[in-house]
């Protein structure tokens, strides 16, 4: 908030914040009330990414930390996260309707005004794109059969899932833990090994079809992630998964866990 209080102040307007509701390393989330208070002060607009944090909101335990969502002018949520949706399934949530002004722009060659006034349908005015899948159809189906709760039930599961993982990782003598996670993301690596090691590791895993971690480099150092986003995941999936890792880890040349 410091260094945006400073920008803000220093900038000419008109400004755009983009600030992030689950960061894609980490899972962070942006303290949002400071944001937001700073764009308030400086008038500037305010856009928050909730693409993976947006879907905490389902959840009655966790929503409270995306205090301060409701303050921006636009939010991007991807329910192929914490939705649970195969791909596309990215929505943008305005604040106020005349945001979506542009899309209302007509050309004849698609526009026809008598049909329009005779009350005929068309996606036109509801995306960027003219061509696109019913994308909302899946969505649709998810609510209603799962409702809000049962939602909120995976996303607690996930959450609690990615807590347990962390302990695991915290408790192993070979592996240090970046953080607690603050979604359902979970940064560790083989203690004392190189960037390349932990780059051999996963890929060697992924590789041989026996996990699928991803990585990230914070602090200055390369991660393993983990993404836990299925719910049916269970505690010996993940005190696997970190044996394999281990395993893997003294497989790697140059390198023996502690
Ligand atoms: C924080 C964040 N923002 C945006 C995106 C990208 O969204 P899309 O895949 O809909 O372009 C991702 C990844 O999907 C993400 O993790």
């Amino acid at each position: 908030p410091a260094a945006l209080e400073e920008a803000l102040s220093r900038l000419p307007g008109p400004l755009l914040v983009a600030a992030t509701a689950g960061t894609t390393d980490a899972g962070l989330i942006d303290p949002l009330p400071e944001i937001a208070a700073r764009c308030a002060a400086h008038g500037a607009r305010l856009h928050i990414d909730a693409a993976y944090g947006g879907g905490l909101l389902f959840s009655d335990r966790h929503r409270t930390r995306l205090a301060g969502l409701d303050t921006a002018d636009t939010v991007t949520l991807d329910l192929h996260k914490l939705g649970w949706q195969p791909v596309a399934a990215g929505l943008l949530a305005v604040k106020d309707p005349r945001d979506l002004t542009a899309l209302r722009h007509r050309a004849d060659y698609l526009n026809a005004t008598d049909d329009t006034e005779a009350g005929l349908p068309d996606l036109l005015g509801r995306s960027l794109r003219t061509t696109r899948r019913p994308d909302v159809l899946k969505l649709a189906v998810t609510l209603k059969t799962l409702g809000r709760s049962g939602l909120a039930t995976l996303v607690d599961q996930v959450c609690a899932r990615a807590r347990e993982f962390a302990a695991l990782v915290d408790e192993h003598p070979g592996f240090d833990l970046h953080a607690r996670p603050v979604i359902s993301t979970v940064l560790f690596r083989p203690a004392g090994a190189t960037d390349d090691t932990v780059a051999a590791v996963r890929r060697a895993l992924l590789t041989d079809g026996r996990a699928v971690l991803g990585r990230a480099r914070l602090d200055g150092r390369l991660w393993l992630k983990a993404t836990l986003l299925n719910p049916a995941t269970g505690p010996a999936d993940l005190a696997a998964l970190l044996h394999l890792a281990a395993r893997q880890a003294t497989l790697v040349e140059g390198h023996t866990p502690r």
